[in-house]
């Protein structure tokens, strides 16, 4: 059965391409990535498209801050709805979006965080970790609900924080596992293996 997924993303869109990675190598179970959207005409994820061959598409947010503009929200609804996926993967979409684009796609829609939620939810989960002197931290793949970052949790991987290591280095490790976790969840969620939210 087909299952076509979008992913959305602000940044440079590392996860984005380990999931294209996983697909290309199939390793992600029956999913397809079908679209990646974005609310940033310069961002790294964007310029995955052409290298993936996967539409990758710019939506103008109208709006800076935590929150994208009601008009930019449909536009986003309007935008994913046409690909009719059976997921939404939130790979680093820095935007608190709005209960009618939850309620739109609930129960379709994952993110990731990079902490071992319920610790550290909300910006820069990992500086936070790192801050705040614990020794286990990680990254999260939940549903998203209403509840910023405190959705189902599907999964997690962690990492241990030596003495030795920088903020920096502690942010590779970081990424190494949701290279990992987030592939992994979406072929297990595409094969009927993880329950439904
Ligand atoms: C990832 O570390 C992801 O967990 C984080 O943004 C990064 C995106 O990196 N997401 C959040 O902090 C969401 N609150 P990428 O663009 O290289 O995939």
């Amino acid at each position: 059965m087909a299952y076509p997924i979008v992913i959305l993303g602000s940044g440079r869109g590392s996860n984005a391409q380990a999931l294209l990675k996983a697909e290309a190598n199939k390793q992600l179970g029956a999913a397809k990535i079908a679209a990646i959207i974005s609310d940033h005409d310069d961002a790294g994820i964007l310029a995955l498209g052409q290298k993936y061959q996967v539409p990758a598409i710019y939506i103008d947010p109208k709006r800076k801050g935590a929150r994208l503009s009601d008009e930019a929200e449909q536009a986003f609804i309007e935008r994913i709805a046409s690909f009719s996926p059976k997921l939404i993967v939130l790979a680093g979409f820095m935007r608190i979006i709005n209960h009618p684009f939850i309620e739109a796609f609930e129960g379709r829609m994952i993110n990731l965080h990079p902490s071992l939620l319920p610790s550290f939810p909300g910006m820069n989960g990992i500086a936070q970790a790192f801050d705040h002197g614990v020794k286990l931290t990680g990254c999260t793949v939940h549903w998203v609900t209403p509840a910023l970052d405190a959705g189902p949790i599907i999964d997690q991987k962690e990492v241990r924080i030596e003495e030795k290591d920088t903020l920096e280095q502690l942010e590779k490790k970081v990424h190494i596992v949701e290279h990992q976790l987030l592939p992994d969840v979406v072929a297990r969620l595409s094969k009927g293996k993880i329950k439904p939210l």
